[in-house]
């Protein structure tokens, strides 16, 4: 396989570090660039980071020399030396929008972890081993870009990792009406503990426009290609409550769900069970074996305990059983800024290369 160069947008963030840990020893990917806002451009990126890596692993040799580039102001120096762009980056969603688009006009690929193009018509929003057929849409976009190796592709919002996969095995039952909470880490905000003291001994009843994402972003994820466009699926109808929660890492979801067909728990853990993707048949590198790991325990699946299932790539789910209002229910859990974010976005990206969208 051919090496690809990137570079890391908003690396000195909470998900660009995850992605600098994840991307200093992968197989495909070598990052060469790294950029950030102009606090940081200019600095030496172990400098830019001081005081505030959030690892639970030292900088990467490689990456701590590297100058930290301004993402507005060099975006132009990357063209010719990066083959792809991973971006995540908090910024105001117009400038953002406009910041991804500029890098898929100067033909360089751009998986994002940001919001801003999530409800773009022509931008595939991909979880791997739910909806990889979306990167169909890529030539549509292209076209109306105006260019012939650039685009934009998106990952969705972090708290679906914890729901819409383990709902995804379970729509052939027709998949009605589901209910969630979600329990959402501190990592997920961009925060530790140092950095947000008021989640300690707390839960905080709102993220915003977390509950909305929640319930709309799915319904993309399950849409279907038409006329150079992804339309939304009309159904399940979705109603979300979103609470941050004192955890480091890894959001949990709390799931009712009710269907056409009820099925049997026997039929749903072996869905479960027996589900693979395109990122498993293809044995990308960083998709776990077991897309979902079942854990008979009634107190699990634990956030401490399982965020971190095959590399924080898999996704957890526990407590199976009937409902007195809704068919079912379980809880699923995912890690936030591996599979929910960089990890998910470094899966996107080794499936549009294994696709030879890049
Ligand atoms: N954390 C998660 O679990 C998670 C999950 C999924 C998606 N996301 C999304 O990923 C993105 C980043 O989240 P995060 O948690 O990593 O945030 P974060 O820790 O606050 O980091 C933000 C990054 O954006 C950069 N930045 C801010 N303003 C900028 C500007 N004007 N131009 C260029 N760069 C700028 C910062 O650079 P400086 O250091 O120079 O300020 C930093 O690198 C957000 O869109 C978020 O919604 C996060």
């Amino acid at each position: 396989m051919k090496k690809y160069s990137v570079a890391v947008v908003g690396a000195t963030g909470m998900v660009g570090q995850r992605f600098l840990g994840l991307l200093s020893s992968h197989p495909w990917f070598t990052v060469t660039a790294v950029l950030a806002s102009g606090r940081s451009a200019g600095k030496l990126y172990r400098e830019a980071v001081e005081g505030r890596w959030a690892m639970p692993f030292p900088i990467p040799d490689l990456i701590g020399g590297l100058t930290v580039l301004d993402a507005e102001r060099d975006a132009e120096t990357l063209v010719g030396k990066v083959d792809l762009v991973f971006c995540a980056v908090n910024m105001e969603k117009e400038k953002l929008k406009a910041l991804e688009e500029r890098y898929a006009r100067l033909e360089l690929p751009v998986v994002s972890n940001n919001s801003a193009h999530r409800a773009t018509p022509d931008v595939p929003m991909v979880i791997p081993e739910v909806n990889p057929e979306h990167l169909a849409v890529i030539p549509y976009q292209r076209k109306r870009l105006g260019v012939k190796r650039g685009f934009i592709a998106v990952k969705s919002n972090c708290s679906l990792q914890s729901y819409v996969p383990l709902l995804h095995p379970l729509r052939k039952f027709g998949l009605g009406r589901v209910a969630v909470c979600t329990y959402q880490a501190i990592s997920g905000a961009g925060k530790t503990f140092a950095r947000m003291p008021e989640i300690v001994d707390n839960i905080i009843p709102y993220i915003g426009g977390e509950e909305e994402k929640s319930e709309r972003e799915p319904l993309k994820i399950w849409g279907t290609l038409d006329g150079g466009q992804i339309r939304p699926a009309s159904s399940p109808v979705i109603t979300a409550q979103c609470l941050r929660v004192p955890v480091s890492d890894g959001h949990t979801a709390a799931v009712f769900a009710s269907f056409e067909k009820k099925p049997q728990r026997e039929e749903i853990l072996s869905a479960w069970k027996n589900y693979k993707g395109l990122p498993q048949e293809l044995q990308l590198p960083s998709a776990p074996k077991q897309f979902i790991h079942y854990f008979d325990e009634a107190d699990r699946p634990q956030a401490k305990l399982d965020r971190d299932v095959e590399g924080g790539m898999a996704i957890s789910a526990g407590r199976l059983r009937e409902d007195s209002v809704f068919d079912v229910r379980f809880i699923g859990l995912s890690h936030n800024t591996l599979r929910g974010a960089a990890g998910g976005a470094v899966l996107l990206a080794e499936l549009l290369a294994a696709e030879k969208y890049i």
